[in-house]
């Protein structure tokens, strides 16, 4: 067999969907641009939430921001006054939560999910709160915030969103760059199907919960799966996390991704990813599981000891995988 021969017998590997075009850098972090907030409210499903998350509005439409940013994209912060060291503060990057068209309908208005920060410093039980995020938190309509990006060209929708189905997958403030992607694909792309799972500790803590409870009610193809970690779910089911979801709602969830359409997003906390792989691997059969998950023989019969290490080594998630773990 010749050498051109081998290769050609080698299956090509899955390039996955072309994305959609993602302005980047548009604002450096040198030359940030001056947006105003318009809107800061709380966004959680209950006021005695256990963290305090807030949807926050600011209007770049007097920048050169205005109409840059597509969902899934991200944009920094710069917090005013300098670190204990007297250097200015870090910038921080905030997914925009917004839908290509803003809050506005015209690319005008950028909005994030904002969760405090607060905890306790591992040597002692000083308080530590987070710069960046308690600083956005607390501005009132009217500040000024200055701001640079737009950031991030990996996690964005496909060029053709209406060419696909999804499942999405969020844990916490991960649900950001879905809200925007959802309302998208609720504009663009009315024929497909949309599945997005978040996970929430208690049901106080779910965000944009009357948002997606609606939409769910209004468009027969998007399906909005809370699912609660620390009591029973809605339906009396026990608690559990998004990636149960695979098991547990798989006439919902696997079907939609036994197709050439399928993709799926996952963003929020590290570890969920190797929840949702393994999630997969016990789930969904083959020949759809090699189009989410390149497993090495090696490993493939043992799902349970997979371990973050082995994710993009042993495990290798495809081009219709999309993963934002942090
Ligand atoms: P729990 O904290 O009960 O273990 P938040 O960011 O608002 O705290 O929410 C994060 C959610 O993600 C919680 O329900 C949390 O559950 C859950 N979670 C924690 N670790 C994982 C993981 N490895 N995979 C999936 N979900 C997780």
């Amino acid at each position: 067999m010749s050498m051109t021969e081998t290769m050609d017998a080698k299956p090509a590997r899955d390039p996955g969907p072309e994305l959609a075009e993602a302005p980047l850098h548009i604002a450096r972090p040198k030359e940030p641009v001056t947006g105003v907030v318009t809107r800061n409210e709380l966004c959680t499903a209950g006021r005695r939430a256990a963290g305090f998350v807030r949807h926050i509005e600011i209007d770049v439409s007097s920048t050169p921001l205005a109409g840059s940013f597509v969902p899934g994209q991200s944009f920094g912060v710069h917090a005013p006054g300098e670190d204990e060291r007297g250097r200015p503060h870090a910038l921080r990057l905030y997914s925009t939560a917004s839908p290509s068209i803003g809050e506005d309908g015209k690319g005008g208005v950028i909005a994030t999910t904002v969760k405090r920060l607060i905890d306790e410093r591992d040597d002692g039980p000083g308080l530590f709160v987070g710069v960046t995020s308690n600083y956005l938190c607390s501005l009132q309509p009217g500040d000024e915030v200055k701001l640079s990006g737009p950031n991030g060209k990996r996690f964005v929708l496909p060029a053709r969103p209406g060419d696909h189905d999804y499942v999405f997958f969020a844990t916490g403030t991960g649900i950001a760059p879905f809200r925007g992607m959802v309302l998208d694909l609720i504009r663009e792309a009315p024929e497909s199907k949309v599945a997005l799972v978040m996970g929430a500790p208690y049901e106080t803590d779910l965000i944009y919960d009357d948002l997606f409870s609606k939409l769910d009610e209004e468009h027969p193809n998007f399906t909005y799966l809370p699912t609660i970690s620390r009591h029973a779910q809605r339906d009396a089911s026990p608690g559990c996390y998004v990636q149960d979801r695979l098991d547990r709602d798989a006439g919902t969830l696997i079907p939609l991704l036994q197709s050439d359409r399928g993709l799926i997003y996952v963003c929020g906390l590290l570890g969920m990813d190797v929840g949702i792989v393994q999630g997969l691997a016990r789930s969904m059969p083959e020949p759809w599981l090699s189009r989410y998950l390149a497993i090495d023989p090696e490993v493939a019969d043992d799902a349970s000891s997979w371990t973050r290490k082995m994710i993009g080594r042993k495990v290798k998630p495809t081009r219709r995988v999309f993963l934002e773990v942090y």
